[in-house]
C-alpha cells in the first residue's frame, strides 16, 4: 500500500562525470570536495534536513569511494583517536547515526531515467525524493531546497520538478518546462522537453537535480523508450504525469551551482568557502 511520508532519497552516482576529467577519471565525481567535505556530504545533509531517513546510492562499479564515505574507518579512526582531529568526523558520523545507507548497481550508464528505475527494489510503492549531488543547492535564509519541496508535496501530494530560469543559451543543457503558474512561483506543468534547442524549448525554466517522483513513475520509466543520446530520460516519464496535471514545477528559494561544470564548482566552492568555512 503507498504511503505518503518520503522517507527515501535516491542519488543516481553512476555517471561518468567526462565533463570534468581527468579529475573524474579515478575519483567519483560526487567525491570532489567543495572545501572541505565532498559533494556527496552536501547532498545527504539536505535529504537529512528534509527528514529523509534512507539514502539509496544508484551506483556503478568504479565508485566504491562514495559508499566508503558513509561507513566506518577503523584504522584512521584509531590513528586520530583522541587529536583534535576526531572532531573534523563529527559531521559525517552523524549522517551515518541519522540515516541507513544501501546502495544498488546500475549495470551500465543508460541514462537518468533508468538509473532511478533502479531504485525500485529500495523504494518499493512509495513517493521518494531524489538529489543529483553535482547539483550543490543552498539556502542561506532558510530550509534547504529538498525541506521545501517535501513541504509542497504535502500539499499537492503528485511529482515536484526544482525548476530555475536559465539562460536561453543554456537550454540545451536541461529537461526544459512549461506550465500554468498556480501560485507564485509553482507551476502545474503540462509541457518538458529533454535538451531542447533554442527554437525548440517552451521556456527558459530548467528542471535542476533535485526531484520529489509518485511511486508510478516505476511503471512509466519501463514503459519509456531510450531518447536523446540513447539514455532513458527521466523527463520523458514525467512527461507522461505532467500529460495528467500530475507534475508540479517549483521554483526554489536558494541557490544552486551546477559542479558537474568547471565553472559552477569553483563558483560553489568560493561561495561555500565565504559563507560557511571557519578555521
Ligand atoms: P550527468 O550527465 O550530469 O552526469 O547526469 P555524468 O554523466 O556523470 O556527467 P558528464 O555529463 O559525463 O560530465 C546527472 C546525474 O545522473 C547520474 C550522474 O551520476 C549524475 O549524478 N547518472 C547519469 C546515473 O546515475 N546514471 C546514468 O546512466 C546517467
Amino acid at each position: 500500500m503507498s504511503q505518503n511520508r518520503i522517507s527515501t532519497c535516491v542519488f543516481p552516482v553512476a555517471g561518468f562525470g567526462s565533463r570534468f576529467l581527468p579529475a573524474t577519471k579515478a575519483v567519483p565525481k560526487e567525491m570532489l570536495p567543495v572545501v572541505d567535505k565532498p559533494l556527496i556530504q552536501y547532498g545527504v545533509e539536505e535529504a537529512v534536513a528534509a527528514g529523509l531517513t534512507q539514502c539509496c546510492f544508484i551506483n556503478g562499479r568504479h565508485k566504491q569511494a562514495i559508499e566508503n564515505h558513509f561507513d566506518r574507518n577503523v584504522e584512521l579512526e584509531s590513528s586520530i583517536q583522541g587529536s583534535s582531529k576526531e572532531l573534523l568526523l563529527d559531521g559525517v558520523n552523524q549522517l551515518m547515526e541519522t540515516c541507513a545507507f544501501s546502495s544498488i548497481r546500475q549495470l551500465q550508464a543508460n541514462g537518468l531515467g533508468h538509473a532511478i528505475g533502479c531504485s525500485e527494489p529500495a523504494v518499493g510503492d512509495n513517493p521518494f525524493a531524489v538529489i543529483l549531488p553535482d547539483d550543490l543547492c543552498v539556502n542561506s535564509h532558510g530550509p534547504g531546497v529538498l525541506a521545501q519541496m517535501v513541504e509542497l508535496y504535502e500539499k499537492f501530494q503528485c511529482s515536484i520538478v526544482a525548476i530555475e530560469e536559465v539562460p536561453s543559451n543554456q537550454v540545451s543543457k536541461y529537461g526544459v518546462v512549461d506550465g500554468d503558474e498556480i501560485e507564485e512561483g509553482i507551476f502545474r506543468l503540462h509541457n518538458m522537453v529533454e535538451k531542447p534547442t533554442v527554437d525548440e524549448a517552451p521556456s527558459n525554466l530548467a528542471i535542476i537535480g533535485r526531484y520529489i517522483l509518485s511511486p508510478d513513475i516505476y511503471q512509466l520509466i519501463g514503459d519509456t523508450k531510450p531518447g536523446k543520446s540513447g539514455e532513458v530520460q527521466i523527463t520523458d516519464a514525467l512527461m507522461e504525469q505532467a500529460r495528467e496535471g500530475r507534475v508540479i514545477g517549483y521554483q526554489f528559494k536558494g541557490k544552486r551551482f551546477d559542479c558537474g561544470s568547471v565553472r559552477g564548482y569553483v563558483a560553489a566552492t568560493n561561495y561555500c568557502f565565504e559563507q560557511f568555512y571557519e578555521d
